[in-house]
């Protein structure tokens, strides 16, 4: 269905109960709704917001579009958790309702200050020339969980050098002023972050731009996050325009980090080469908070922008990845599971195999949604791997294959297609003997961390619910396979 721009700039408050009923229902008979990951009840989301602790709870907001699976006119839903496992929903947070973000409450971050958790944002607005205004903007949550929203915009205008590409601002402190990095596009359509400080969350000073080594990498990076972990610092963003090359950048756009410690002062920062977040098909504008006991923990949008997805014919799209916490080992993030997932485990199971270029499956070793951890150790097999959401005419395949030193990730028989001008493999190099895949699967998508997060591979796959199998292979000789899967809410 082709939407119209009225119909993306239709407000859930203009639509009536049945029409909203309806759409849940729809939505509801959907076969690939999530079991444990957060969605959106109609309609899109996408990019994680305001992610924060506040008040003894862990909040997480995010990008919607209530009313069907195309970016229309963004709001802010909140969602809550006391353990960044249960989730709970909270309502809209932030509604496109004034001059302040008339087309769009867009991206931005949470920062607790004078006990109250601030939200600073961009309000999109457009001219009756359709020209775009982005206006950074705060809105203030109290203990009751009431948002306001100060009346005028922070920073009005966008500074002379840059497009009207310029959103995102993502907050932190650092002795004792707030510093702000947003996403933005030069004049010659180039992208790159620009730094703001304030003493008090309400006047702001433009600083000047983040003069990194990559002048010219794309022509916008959005949903910049900078954060230091062990005094060592980090800068995350999602680069727009960058063309593959090898085994990178083969999604429609690009979201990853460089580490380098940023001096405030001279808004220089001497970093290392760009890598990306995540090596699967969908992860884009992730954003990282710092837990109570001094964690960095990082969410994900779990989708990407401009693509169609199978349940676009459903109402709705995308879910958020699981939370990760990030650390820096040896010149590189890794990124595992929090721990507070193993919350989720269910009904442990147990197998391990010697399998000599054959197939095997195990008694009850199947499912739509769980965690399983498979370490394997080649012999003399050229490539090892599994297979999940298996059935006749599906399957998910990881493979390590060891003569090429690469992991693949291959859903081309996954089930129901996205767009795939984008390509059906997804792949990184990986040496060694020794494998450790652990995986998170729920009804339409696979999280899979590989030897302890040193590489993550996030994807939706849309397979039928029958297709619930699961495969361990090895190719070309000997390996020995041990895994470990817990059911989560089967
Ligand atoms: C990233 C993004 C942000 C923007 C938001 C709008 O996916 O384009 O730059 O603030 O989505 O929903």
């Amino acid at each position: 269905m082709q939407w119209t721009t009225e119909q993306r700039y239709t407000r859930l408050e203009d639509i009536s109960k049945s029409e909203l009923a309806a759409l849940k229902k729809q939505v509801g008979g959907s076969p690939w709704r999530q079991t444990y990951h957060i969605q959106p009840e109609t309609g899109l989301l996408n990019d994680p917001n305001g992610f924060s602790f506040y008040n003894g709870e862990y909040h997480l907001f995010y990008q919607w579009f209530p009313l069907g699976p195309v970016h229309g006119i963004k709001y802010w839903y909140h969602t809550k958790s006391k353990d960044l496992v249960h989730w709970e929903n909270a309502g809209i947070a932030i509604r496109p309702d004034s001059d302040l973000d008339s087309h769009g409450a867009y991206s931005g971050s949470g920062i607790v200050h004078n006990d109250q958790l601030y939200l600073m944002y961009t309000g999109n607005t457009r001219d009756e020339q359709w020209v775009r205004h982005p206006k950074q903007n705060i809105a203030i949550m109290d203990k009751q969980g009431i948002i306001q929203k100060k009346q005028k915009p922070v920073i009005h205008e966008v500074p002379p050098g840059y497009t009207d590409h310029f959103r995102d601002p993502k907050v932190w402190k650092e002795n004792g002023l707030f510093y702000a990095v947003i996403g933005a596009q030069r004049t010659n359509l180039t992208g790159c972050v620009v730094l703001y400080s304030s003493p008090d969350m309400e006047t702001w000073t433009f600083e000047g731009e983040i003069k990194t080594a990559l002048p010219r990498f794309g022509y916008m990076w959005e949903c910049p996050d900078y954060f230091t972990i062990d005094g060592q610092g980090v800068l995350v963003f999602s680069p727009q325009g960058i063309a593959p090359k090898g085994d990178c950048y083969h999604n429609i756009y690009q979201s990853g980090y460089v580490l380098g410690n940023l001096d405030v002062e001279t808004q220089s920062i001497d970093h290392g080469a760009f890598f990306e977040l995540d090596r699967g098909f969908d992860f884009y504008a992730p954003q990282t908070m710092e837990a109570p006991d001094g964690r960095r923990i990082l969410v994900g949008w779990m989708g990407l922008p401009e693509m169609s997805y199978p349940t676009d014919s459903h109402g709705w799209a995308h879910c958020l990845t699981l939370p990760r916490e990030i650390t820096i080992e040896n010149g590189r993030l890794m990124q595992r599971p929090v721990r507070e997932l193993e919350r989720l485990r269910g009904v442990q199971m147990e197998a391990s195999a010697d399998l000599c270029d054959e197939v095997q499956t195990f008694d009850s070793f199947s499912g739509t949604a769980f965690e399983m951890i498979c370490s394997f150790e080649l012999e003399d097999a050229d490539s090892c791997g599994i297979e999940i959401r298996v059935s006749e005419e599906e399957k998910t395949v990881i493979t390590y294959d060891a003569l090429k030193q690469k992991v693949h990730l291959d859903r081309t028989y996954s089930g129901a297609l996205t767009d795939s001008p984008y390509g059906t493999v997804r792949s990184c190099s990986l040496a060694g003997d020794k494998v450790t895949f652990r995986l998170f699967v729920d009804s339409s998508s696979l999280e899979l961390f590989v030897n302890d997060g040193a590489e993550v591979f996030t994807s939706r796959i849309f397979p039928s619910k029958d297709s619930a199998g699961i495969r361990f292979f090895a190719k070309g000789g000997r390996a020995t396979c041990q895994a470990v899967k817990w059911t989560i809410g089967e």
